[in-house]
Formats: structure tokens, sequence, C-alpha cells
């Protein structure tokens, strides 16, 4: 595997290359992110992973300054998984050279609801910094991880309003024994909240459960799960039954249509804010 830091090493690497596929992260590299690599090979070749903790995503208040920047064994794992034939790891200065003035601004019933609510700014910078990675790798197909179920979305509704020739792949969450959605920002957690964490998404199973017997009753079934993660310390931002298709909320109609839906979740466990989600539908 070729490790390089410059967007001009990174053209040269791949001259002539019209079959690219590409994995963007930003690092501290799990079981998750090599799923997703793995899922490239099959899709294209070369496999070209990005790791680069993108400033520009993070709010004020976040953990851009204490986000795990872990190299090193980001390299060996890649080395191991033999997927990869170039990590592009750019420095800050590589990727925003100057002020990036210009920005992607993803449309507000898309990208200011939910995460985007919560975090104001954060769909612009990911939307940002992924056109600027396509553009530095210009990949046939790129992959991206179902546990952002907003980012995969707007990244694609991004690629379709700007016909950018990339075709963008999902893949699956991952999850750990207990059903933990794996996530870079796990290592945060105390080992007591680690043992609370998989929480979140029995709950969103248990959603599932109900809507498969029949409730259809959005706000009941997201205010319990609500009720139940404040009663145990968590600070909520939202748990929220919605369309898969729009993210738009549905009418009760609708749930009983069969309608595809997703659950999402956000909440902090101690300073630890987790996410996850999960497809569902009535009746099934
Ligand atoms: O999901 C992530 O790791 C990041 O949001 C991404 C897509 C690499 C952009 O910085």
């Amino acid at each position: 595997m070729k490790v390089v830091h410059t967007i001009e090493e990174l053209r040269d690497q791949l001259r002539g290359q019209l079959h690219v596929s590409f994995v963007p992260t930003m690092g501290n590299l799990h079981a998750g992110h090599l799923a997703l690599m793995k899922l490239a090979r099959q899709h294209g070749s070369p496999v070209v992973a990005s790791i680069f903790v993108n400033r520009l995503q993070f709010g004020p208040n976040e953990d851009f300054d204490r986000y795990p920047r872990t190299l090193e064994s980001d390299i060996e794992k890649l080395e191991r998984e033999r997927d990869v034939y170039v990590l592009f790891a750019p420095r800050e200065s590589e990727m925003y050279p100057e002020p990036q003035s210009f920005q992607i601004q993803p449309p507000s019933d898309l990208g200011g609801i939910l995460e985007g609510e919560f975090r104001p700014g954060f769909f612009m910078g990911v939307g940002t910094v992924v056109l600027k990675l396509f553009s530095c790798v210009q990949p046939r197909v790129a992959v991206f991880g179902k546990k952002d179920y907003q980012q995969l979305m707007v990244v694609r509704s991004m690629c379709r309003q700007f016909q950018l020739p990339v075709n963008i792949l999902a893949h699956e969450t991952v999850r750990d024994h207990d059903g933990l959605a794996l996530s870079s920002r796990n290592v945060y957690l105390s080992e007591a909240e680690r043992a609370e964490a998989p929480r979140l998404y029995a709950l969103l199973q248990r959603i599932q459960d109900q809507l498969k017997q029949g409730c259809a009753d959005r706000e009941q079934l997201e205010g319990e799960a609500l009720a139940d993660l404040s009663g145990r310390g968590w600070q909520v931002d939202y748990v929220s039954l919605r369309r898969q298709r729009d993210l738009g909320i549905p009418t009760a109609e609708e749930i009983r249509a069969g309608e595809p839906l997703v659950t999402l979740a956000a909440a902090k466990l101690g300073a630890t804010r987790l996410i996850d989600n999960l497809e569902m539908r009535y009746g099934e």
C-alpha cells in the first residue's frame, strides 16, 4: 500500500486509472471501516482510502482537538487487510491551503434536520470535504456506512444534483457483539458507559418490534424510547421515526401503508455523543 500526503502524489499514483473505488474516513479505523474497504474492492480497483480529520465539519464546542488520530496503527490495519492500494492522508494545509470560502450548502429539508439541527454546519463541512476529496481521487465508486444514515443521503443527493459520475454504495452498520454500532468515538466511553451504550440500539429494535406488531403511533414509539434513555441518564437529542426516502416525518396512514421507515437516534452518554439508526416497516 502506498501512503501519500499530497494531491500531486495521489494523482501520480492514480494516473490512467478509470475504475477507482474510494472510502473516505477520518481514521481511527475499526472493523466497520475495514468492511467498507472490502466492499469498495468488490466494486472497483484500485481502492483508495483517505484519512483526514475535517475541521470544517466540527462545531466550536465539539471534539475536533481530541478526535483520535492513530495514523500508524491505521496503516498497519490497512496493510494487514490488503484491500487498499493507496492511502491518502493529507495534512490540513493540503486540503485547505486557503480559507474554504466556497462551501456546499445542503438543502435545509435534508441537511437542516436531525443531525443538521443539533450540529449546525456539520453537513456543510461534510459536503464540502467530500466534494474536494472526490475531485482529488476522481472515483467511479465511493462507499459510505449506513451508520451515518443522513450523511449518506446528503452525499447521494449532492452527487445527483451536481451530476457527479460517482456511484455511492452503502454498507450496513457493523456492530459489536452486544449491538453497539462501531464508531471511532466509542473509545471515549468509560467502562460503565460502554456497558450502557448498547441500549440505544436495543431501543431501536424495540421500536422495530412494536411497529411490526401493529403500533403506528409515531409519537408514542419515539416518546417511550426517549423517556427510557433520559431515565437512565442519557441526554437525548432525538429519537425520530422518518421515511427512508427523504427523512420526512411519516403520517400514520403512510406508516400503515408500509412506507419504508428508519428510526434515527442521537444521544449523549456522559460526554460522548452516539448516533444510530435502524430501518423498519409497519407489520414487518
Ligand atoms: O464519516 C466520516 O468519517 C466523515 O464524515 C467523512 C465522510 C470522511 C467526511 O469527513
